[in-house]
């Protein structure tokens, strides 16, 4: 899967003044477990809606939790970005033992390695941010002011970094972030990419909105 097929287009970022304020609150709602689930079929980010929606769309932007399908998402890719928790676009990345080691040791670079900025899940506080250390989740806005950062995924030389160890990158005004959605230092992002409350159905569907430890 062509890297570039699934980076993020920031034609779609949301402007300064209809994105949803970063922290507007932390969103970690309760939700019942009755609560009305849309199952989504995801096979990549070509098409990234295969399945049908529900809930309705107002139920949708009110926060109703979404089921995606990541059984396809192949190793080192994305699937993203996903209009579904809130209207919010959602990241999907599967991870490698390399790429994890790296967010396990290069930790020099980023302004808050462990997540303690911003409140995040209890799950999110670890090197990958993630329940599960192959699967990252994470919202698609640059927590400076908005814009859709780019997937760079691979470890090489990029125009915007000549060191770049795989993560994402922000054109509007140079943000970068690894591969668990961590921020650099010295950009103008203040915080790390936000992980959304997200749970496991089974190995191969997560449902954004329902933290298993709020069902
Ligand atoms: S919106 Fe991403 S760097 Fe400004």
């Amino acid at each position: 899967m062509a890297e570039d097929a699934l980076a993020p287009d920031a034609s779609h970022s949301p402007s300064e003044s209809t994105r949803p304020p970063i922290n507007q609150s932390r969103r970690y709602f309760l939700i019942g477990a009755t609560a009305a689930v849309g199952a989504v079929g995801v096979v990549g980010a070509a098409v990234p809606f295969l399945g049908s929606w529900a809930p309705s769309a107002k139920a949708r932007a009110a926060g109703a939790p979404v089921r995606i399908d990541i059984s396809k998402i192949e190793m080192n890719n994305m699937i993203g970005p996903i209009p579904t928790w809130r209207g919010n676009p959602v990241f999907i990345l599967r991870r490698d033992e390399a790429a994890l080691e790296r967010l396990a040791s290069q930790v020099d670079n980023l302004a808050d390695p462990d997540s303690t900025r911003e409140q995040q899940p209890a799950y999110a506080v670890n090197s990958a941010r993630s329940r599960k250390p192959e699967i990252g989740v994470y919202i698609g806005l640059c927590t400076h002011l908005g814009c859709s950062p780019k997937y760079h995924g691979k470890v090489q030389a990029e125009p915007f970094d000549a060191t770049w160890q795989g993560g994402f990158f922000c054109p509007c005004h140079g943000s970068k972030f690894d591969l668990a959605g961590r921020v650099v230092k010295a950009v103008p992002a203040p915080a790390n990419l936000e992980v959304p409350p997200h749970s496991y159905v089974s190995d191969t569907e997560i449902v954004i909105g329902v933290d298993e430890e709020n069902a």
